[in-house]
């Protein structure tokens, strides 16, 4: 299977950001673990600071691939046209957030892109990418 990681604006700070909250791993760290866990699966990640890059990578994997694994960061909570994008591609979306956005500032308790999600995971750390990869796997 095909399953491609998208992460948004900021995540690559991981490991460094606010630490108290998104942990001390950086992604790169994580995603040889993720590999390892899951030999079978051809595992891809992207991360871009950038809306257009998240929208072009969804349409670039979209018809392909077997699952996409998305964490929009900030994006989640404003912007329609990634949620437009999950809409338009016919691979299926979970939205992964590492903090428990729901416990969190009220600006962070709406998901825009998530309405276009199989599903939100939320609040888990980074064990919440590999549940989102067990999805697809299942
Ligand atoms: C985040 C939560 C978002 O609200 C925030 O803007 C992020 C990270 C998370 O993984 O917990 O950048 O998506």
């Amino acid at each position: 299977k095909q399953i491609q990681i998208i992460n948004g604006p900021n995540l690559n700070l991981l490991g460094v950001r606010e630490p108290e909250i998104y942990g001390n791993q950086t992604f790169e760290d994580f995603f040889i673990e993720l590999k390892h866990q899951f030999p079978e699966v051809s595992l891809h990640y992207y991360q871009s600071n950038h809306e257009g890059d998240i929208i072009d990578k969804l349409h670039e994997v979209g018809f392909r691939y077997d699952g996409i694994v998305l964490n929009s960061a900030a994006y989640t909570h404003y912007s329609y046209a990634i949620a437009d994008a999950i809409k338009a591609i016919k691979t299926p979306v979970i939205e992964v957030h590492i903090s428990d956005i729901y416990a969190r500032e009220d600006f962070r308790k709406i998901s825009i892109t998530g309405e276009s999600c199989l599903q939100i995971i939320s609040g888990k750390g980074l064990p919440g990418y590999v549940e989102a990869i067990d999805k697809f796997v299942k």
